[in-house]
């Protein structure tokens, strides 16, 4: 797959009416016009990475499928720190501006994923190894409050942002440990809220992350709440929950998993919180079948799941973490024993409508209005 330009990037946008009406039917609406229509906005994510599965931006018929279906686009991988930050000195800003670019030639919105994914997993090595020197806490700050400072004004366009990314450990509720959070403790998470306030003074701030419904996952929604507690108490200006929605099929979702996350969606509501779904794909990992049955045991999962989080009118968008399966992320993290290959997207590999592209569809006609409320 070759590199775009950002000439190519910019002039795309002719191509795409092209294929839209070669593809689909002049008739025909898109999922972000079904959502606009109810006062919401549909989305995806792309990337503009080195080819392979993040490489979605530099095939043209995925930034066709884009322009044709969104209204917001999110950067995959460019925003976060691995991506932008070479070393503790330097920004590296040219793929995520490369997106930046197209959704603003294009009058696409831009979402902003993240300001600190407070994990040292998918930290920078050398933010990892980083030495704080004798005043710890002070050093930190000052990264961290840079970092923040200079991202922000590159992408002013943001009006929402993932400022924390998945500060809570799933298995203990706690907080999570990095380099940071050691030098200068916890309150590096009130300090991101705070700065990107400052920043971004029209932005949306979210605290986005994983947790679901179910059992195995009580921990992990008892300690994002006790965050988000915190931060009220504290004053921190958190606006919005991003719900990530890495959802499964089939994952029936039952009158007791229904009661556990509007539990969860009814205490987050409750603290006058937004709510966002952020990274919405169905892994169809562990789902029997052959493809078509698989795919409408997506669908189905797919619809449940949106009605029931659409019916809170403080959600305001859905974003889906891909359009097509060719350029999934799950695609590289887990394999069906069958060997075949993962399905987790609206349009297949080869860019046709799957019965998940219809299942958003159906559950953004029948979302209540927004404006209703
Ligand atoms: C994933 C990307 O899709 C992959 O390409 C990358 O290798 C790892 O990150 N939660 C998040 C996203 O907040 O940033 C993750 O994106 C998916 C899970």
């Amino acid at each position: 797959m070759g590199r775009i330009s950002r000439r190519d990037a910019l002039c795309v946008g002719a191509g795409a009416a092209l294929f839209a009406s070669a593809a689909y039917g002049a008739d025909d609406e898109s999922l972000h016009k079904l959502a606009a229509a109810k006062g919401l906005s549909f989305g995806s994510a792309v990337g503009a990475g080195p080819g392979g599965l993040a490489g979605s931006f530099s095939d043209a018929r995925y930034r066709a499928l884009l322009l044709r279906e969104c209204g917001v686009l999110v950067c995959e991988n460019e925003m976060k720190w691995y991506a932008l930050r070479p070393n503790a000195q330097t920004f590296d800003f040219a793929r995520a501006d490369l997106i930046a670019d197209f959704a603003k030639a294009n009058g696409l919105a831009l979402r902003g994923h993240n300001l600190l994914w407070h994990s040292a997993k998918w930290s920078p090595a050398w933010l990892n190894a980083f030495d704080f020197g004798s005043s710890p806490a002070s050093t930190a700050e000052a990264l961290v409050k840079t970092h923040i400072e200079r991202v922000c004004a590159r992408y002013p366009q943001i009006r929402s942002w993932d400022v924390v990314n998945e500060a809570v450990d799933p298995e203990t509720g706690a907080l999570r440990e990095t380099s940071v959070s050691k030098a200068m403790g916890e309150g590096v998470l009130d300090l991101a809220f705070h700065v990107a306030r400052e920043a971004a003074p029209n932005a949306e701030l979210v605290y986005n992350d994983y947790m679901s419904w179910g059992a195995w996952s009580d921990k992990h929604r008892a300690g994002v709440l006790r965050l988000l507690e915190g931060f009220k108490k504290r004053g921190a200006p958190v606006d919005a929950v991003g719900l990530q929605s890495h959802i499964s099929a089939p994952e029936y979702i039952g009158a007791a998993e229904e009661k556990d996350w509007r539990t969860f969606l009814d205490d987050i509501v409750g603290m006058g919180l937004a709510l966002l779904v952020t990274e919405f794909d169905v892994n169809d990992v562990r789902a029997a079948g052959s493809a078509a049955e698989r795919d409408v045991r997506v669908a189905t999962s797919a619809r449940r799941y949106l009605d029931l989080v659409l019916s809170y009118p403080q959600t305001k968008s859905v974003l889906a973490w891909g359009l097509c399966d060719r350029y999934s992320w799950l695609l590289a993290n887990d394999k069906r024993s069958d060997g075949a290959p993962l399905r987790p997207t609206p349009y297949d590999a080869d860019y046709r409508r799957k019965p998940l592209r219809e299942a958003i569809a159906a559950a953004l006609r029948s979302a209540p209005s927004r404006s209703a409320t």
